[in-house]
């Protein structure tokens, strides 16, 4: 039988955690990990001899169920060779459509929600006493503790201030799965960070479906600008990052305070969805084409080095040929740093998935190329901004493409990679850019 949660320490078992969709869903990766280390499990980087696999699903476009149920087809033949392997669904899609999966996929041996993580060990343990195959999801919880983390980087933290959203943006899935929007108490955001920056971290990401709300929720006379002073406050801690900012909620305060913080990057992700009224009255968005530009020119008078990037959605439904190009016209006026871009994908529950979409998939599919050509060659030409600059990079580890090169991100999240010695990993250095590309940089080390 297992021990109790939190005596057990000696990581004797294996734990495979395989993690799509956001930041939120890392962040809650984290989490799951370290529920399990209370109970003797250690992080495992190969799936077929671990003990327990978790799948942490993300659910925002359709296509998510189907990798799913494609990635449990090749699950079962391993369940079936090593029946004492557990196999468990987390995360949103477990949230969204928890009886398809127990009923196409019996050998899932674990359900789980996205309110119920720090639950994990005890259903672990239920599951091996031989209760039958659990389901466990809680419809709209708060389950959070910034303590409770097993931490993948000694110098760069997740930090969510917000779960959930009241948004109910008409195409989206998130505030279903995510519930409610519910802030993390202010004072217990600053002790951990607080206790962050003590262990090391230099940089933190402030996370939540729509940061700029933070503290409407609670009744009470604090909101995402105070948060973001108090934390700038916090000693040694030289980058923050937020994300995800709504323009309906980004007010001149906030855009204040981030000028006058240096420790505050000067990196707006705004997500714009979409450039036609039209369009953004029906996607529930709540804010005009005119009054996004007025939000970017607030920004860009305040702070002139900031860089805006943004995501859109290309077809939703009743999106006409005159929509697109209105998207189009604001990528041009915006010149946004990058964009990530989304074919619409209904989703079932939501109010979009009713709205009637007679554009072919094949018609979106070639406004989605036009767009992201537009797009690609304004990155090209906005990063070549940084061409000869000596810009400030925080050292992520060794580059992904050309592993004898380091990469590192400068305050607007751009990736650099360039020449240099790993111990240089996890310090903020001065980089000079020598060469833009469209969604990276090449730089060089300024001695
Ligand atoms: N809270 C964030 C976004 C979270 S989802 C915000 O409001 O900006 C991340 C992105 O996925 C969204 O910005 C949107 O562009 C995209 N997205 C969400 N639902 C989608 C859908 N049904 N189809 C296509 N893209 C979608
Ligand atoms: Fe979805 Fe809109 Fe909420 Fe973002 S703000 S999570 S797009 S409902
Ligand atoms: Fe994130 Fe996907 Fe859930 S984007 S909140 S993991 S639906």
């Amino acid at each position: 039988m297992l021990k109790e949660p939190g005596i057990n320490k000696n990581l004797t078992k294996k734990v495979y955690i395989e993690t799509f969709g956001c930041q939120m869903n890392e962040h809650d990766t984290g989490r799951m990990l370290y529920h399990l280390e209370q109970i003797g499990y250690g992080q495992s980087e190969k799936r077929d001899d671990a003990d327990i696999i978790i799948i942490n699903t993300c659910a925002v476009r359709e296509k998510a169920a189907n990798r799913l149920f494609g990635h449990l087809g090749n699950l079962k033949p391993i369940k079936e060779a090593n029946p004492g392997m557990l196999i468990c669904v987390g995360g949103c899609t477990a949230q969204n459509i928890r009886d398809q999966i127990q009923k196409k996929c019996p050998f899932v041996d674990i359900v789980f929600g996205t309110h119920n993580i720090s639950e994990l060990p005890a259903l672990i343990e239920q599951r091996i006493r031989g209760e039958k195959s659990i389901c466990s999801i809680i419809n709209d919880g708060f389950d959070h503790d910034l303590n409770k983390v097993k931490r993948v980087s000694s110098f760069q933290a997740l930090v969510p201030i917000t779960i959930g959203c009241n948004n109910f943006c008409s195409y989206c899935i998130v505030p279903y799965v995510r519930g409610r929007e519910k802030s993390i108490e202010q004072a217990s955001i600053i002790r951990s960070v607080k206790d962050m920056v003590s262990g090391g971290i230099v940089e933190v990401t402030l996370l939540g479906q729509n940061v700029n709300s933070y503290g409407k929720d609670t009744g009470k006379d604090i909101n995402f600008s105070n948060l973001l002073e108090s934390v700038s406050d916090i000693a040694g801690l030289k980058r923050i990052r937020f994300m995800t900012s709504h323009p309906k909620d980004c007010s001149p305060d906030l855009v204040r305070v981030i000028k006058e913080r240096d420790n505050i990057v000067n990196h707006f992700h705004l997500p714009l969805q979409a450039g036609s009224n039209n369009v953004l009255e029906k996607m529930n968005r709540g804010y005009t084409r005119e009054q996004y530009l007025g939000i970017i020119d607030n920004i860009r008078n305040s702070i002139s080095n900031s860089t805006i990037t943004s995501d859109i959605i290309v077809g939703f439904p009743g999106e006409e040929r005159k929509d697109f190009e209105d998207t189009l016209d604001m990528v041009r006026r915006v010149r946004f740093g990058r964009v990530f871009t989304f074919i619409y994908s209904p989703r079932e529950g939501t109010d979009a998935s009713k709205m009637e979409d007679a554009v072919p998939l094949e018609e979106k599919k070639k406004w989605f190329n036009e767009l992201l050509q537009v797009q690609n060659k304004i990155s090209c030409e906005e990063n070549e901004k940084f061409s000869g600059m000596k810009v400030e990079v925080l050292v992520e580890g060794k580059s992904h493409k050309d592993g004898g090169l380091l990469e590192g991100r400068m305050e607007n999240n751009t990736v650099v990679n360039f020449e240099g010695s790993t111990n240089l990993i996890g310090k903020i250095i001065p980089v000079r850019i020598v060469h833009a590309r469209t969604f990276h940089m090449m730089g060089e080390l300024v001695s």
